[in-house]
């Protein structure tokens, strides 16, 4: 992508024209274009500052001063030019346009109108004694294109007016989201490609003409020739009466505002319901209401003076798709999820987005490698629409579908549209007993995940609770199962039982807690009847839990409640002594990392070479300090081992004390086991 902020050469400027003039071509014709459309404002913004600068280079076919940037025409005259809108892109430029009409009039406008601008397709409607003749597209501005053959599905444009007036009612023609998602499920049923976004649905449905399939499209009405001289909010109920559609039909209705700071209210307030609207806005539209002030202000070639377009960040951006990752849910559905090129969408990046389901992705086509269009809204879920087959470069590769549960192992039912692991809920089970038995949690040798599969599969255990339950004939049922191996599955159970608090509670996986979390809470509650009584604002207390993971730890408890009563009742986990002070070790004794916070970084040798990465958090934080993984203005030590790397540099930069390990292990010599 250029820099669109500044053109620095004629090459650059040239360049810069010839990208928005093939971005502007694909835009008009069917919407799809590599460009998003804040890119492209961005580049036309760039276009224009370099031509204010040098108006002698201005290029004959430069977008700027140009309904559609010059890209469409059609064999239609309008009566009366289609025009188009200046934008705006904050509250201040807002002010400052309002104001310049002001200057222009002369004196304050006599009220304003601030109503949706409608992310679709502007066409003009001719109707002759109240009947439709004629439906045009709005083409360059001067002619268009006739596309009467798609006015039968167009609701909200009525056949017929309620007046027998000859008149030419102006407005937006789109898919709403509920059409968007029809006419996909249309497409892809007649083996069509899905549309990438409703825009771009609604530019290829008025053109085509053979189609086997009708896809229904909606009018807003919000302009007209022949109604003259009223106030555009007058107008606006005029357009109503006469039977077609309006904004006035939803939560963005356009509402008449006496001043500039009011219309700014209503401008945010559009902005706020845009992620509610079940149809696109792409800005919001400010217009000067009375008919005297728009006629006074007249228009340019390209646009009215008396309105204004504040453009609200685009919805739809185009990145790439890097991966595709299948996480199996609670109850065993299989989702894949993509991973994504982080993009920016309306100020937050985006770096994973949904793909609903197998057959989504296949109906779509798409490809690891893709550019896609992602659609983000408000707190909707990001999701992948579709890819810019155009942009293939022949390197991408085919998305691979799992073959086995990527959880617990066990076979897929792929007979629904939505993949799900054969043990359904149960595949949480098998992968719950296997975590917690796995070496960082319990560490119960000879429960590996066959044997995880074979105690669900003959209900003796539905969660981990029950492993301490088990019976020698229990075991000895099983297939695969001597003597030998049952009597140490039993030993290796029993030293779970007396496995510290901390362990146990972070072999529960509760979601939020980690290693060290679950350390930092057993410490905190000191027994796993405290953490089952924990509430938010006591959860709360303990180092690192925010108010947010607070309310997730509590859902998760209470979720686990019946698994939790089991193991108190069963006396696991009651092996660990009373909650220390704080910069205390259990016994009392000042803890030699009170108020540190550590980070490990290379590999470490002496007497912690043969430690993970977890077990030096663990001893970390036995010894009373806060271990983790980045370095940051925080971090008052550093543990750095061999090739340490970046980690270092960074520490050596802030002034942070970097020990070798083994000055390290003497420093918590005490707390090595
Ligand atoms: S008024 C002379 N009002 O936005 C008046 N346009 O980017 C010109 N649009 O060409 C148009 N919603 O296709 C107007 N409420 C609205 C609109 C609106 C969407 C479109 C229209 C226009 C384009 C400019």
């Amino acid at each position: 992508m250029k820099d669109a902020a500044s053109l620095a050469s004629p090459a650059a400027y040239a360049d810069a024209v010839a990208t928005a003039v093939q971005a502007a071509a694909a835009y008009y014709a069917d919407g799809t274009t590599p460009l998003g459309d804040d890119e492209y404002d961005a580049l036309v913004r760039a276009i224009e500052s370099y031509e204010a600068v040098h108006p002698d280079q201005v290029l004959p076919d430069s977008p700027t001063g140009k309904v559609a940037g010059g890209a469409a025409g059609g064999d239609v005259p309008h009566s009366v030019p289609m025009l188009s809108l200046e934008n705006v892109f904050s509250a201040e430029e807002l002010e400052s346009w309002a104001a310049g009409l002001e200057r222009r009039l002369g004196r304050p406008v006599d009220g304003w109108c601030v109503e949706p601008k409608l992310d679709g397709l502007a066409v003009a409607a001719r109707y002759r004694s109240g009947r439709l003749q004629q439906l045009i597209t709005r083409g360059d501005g001067l002619a268009g294109e006739d596309i009467s053959h798609a006015a039968n599905a167009v609701l909200g444009l009525p056949q017929q007016l309620a007046e027998p007036l000859d008149v030419e009612l102006r407005g937006e023609v789109l898919l709403t989201q509920d059409q968007f998602d029809r006419a996909n499920e249309v497409r892809t049923a007649h083996g069509a490609t899905p549309f990438a976004n409703p825009r771009n649905g609604a530019a290829g449905t008025l053109r085509a003409k053979d189609r086997p399939y009708r896809i229904e499209l909606t009018f807003f009405a919000y302009g007209a020739v022949g109604l003259d001289d009223l106030a555009h909010t007058a107008l606006l109920e005029r357009l109503a009466e006469l039977g077609a559609n309006t904004a006035a039909t939803t939560a963005a209705h356009p509402q008449h505002c006496a001043t500039v700071e009011k219309a700014q209210q209503r401008v945010d307030e559009i902005a706020a319901l845009r992620a509610a609207l079940p149809f696109g806005i792409d800005g919001v539209v400010i217009k000067a209401d009375s008919a005297a002030d728009q006629q006074q202000a007249g228009s340019g070639s390209r646009a009215p003076r008396w309105a204004i377009a504040r453009k609200l960040p685009a919805q739809y951006k185009v990145t790439r798709l890097l991966d595709v990752e299948w996480n199996v849910g609670r109850t065993g559905i299989i989702a894949p999820r993509a991973v994504l090129e982080p993009v920016l969408i309306d100020g937050v990046t985006v770096t994973y987005a949904t793909l609903h389901n197998p057959a989504d992705i296949t109906r779509r086509g798409l490809l690891i490698g893709d550019q896609v269009f992602v659609y983000r809204a408000g707190d909707v879920i990001p999701r992948v629409e579709a890819p810019l087959v155009d942009q293939r470069t022949g390197d991408e590769k085919p998305i691979a579908f799992p073959d086995a549960c990527p959880r617990c192992g066990d076979a897929i039912d792929a007979s629904e549209q939505r993949w799900r692991c054969v043990r359904g809920r149960s595949c949480q089970a098998v992968a719950s007993i296997r975590y917690a038995a796995s070496r960082d949690q319990l560490d119960i040798e000879g429960l590996g995940g066959t044997r995880a599969v074979q105690l669900v599969d003959a209900d003796l255990v539905a969660d981990v609770a029950d492993l301490f339950t088990l019976t020698r004939e229990q075991l000895l049922g099983l297939d695969r199962m001597g003597e030998t191996s049952t009597d140490n599955l039993l030993g290796a159970i029993e030293v779970a039982r007396n496995a510290p608090l901390h362990r146990v509670f972070c072999a529960l996986g509760v979601r939020g807690t980690g290693r060290t979390m679950s350390r930092r809470i057993a410490a905190h509650f000191g027994s796993m009847a405290a953490i089952r009584a924990a509430d938010a604002d006591t959860l709360a207390d303990v180092d690192g839990i925010g108010a947010e993971k607070a309310k997730v730890i509590v859902a998760e408890l209470a979720d686990l409640a019946p698994v939790l009563d089991k193991l108190i009742a069963l006396n696991v986990g009651t092996a660990v002594a009373e909650p220390a002070a704080a910069g205390q070790d259990a016994d009392g004794a000042a803890s030699p990392l009170a108020g540190e916070a550590v980070v490990v970084t290379g590999s470490m040798t002496g007497l912690l070479a043969a430690l993970s990465r977890n077990e030096m958090n663990e001893l970390i934080e036995r010894a009373g300090g806060k271990a983790s993984s980045a370095v940051s203005k925080r971090t008052t030590l550093l543990v750095a081992g061999d090739k340490a790397g970046s980690k270092r540099i960074k520490a050596e930069d802030l002034g942070v004390r970097i020990l070798s390990p083994e000055d390290f292990a003497d420093l918590v010599a005490s707390y090595l086991v």
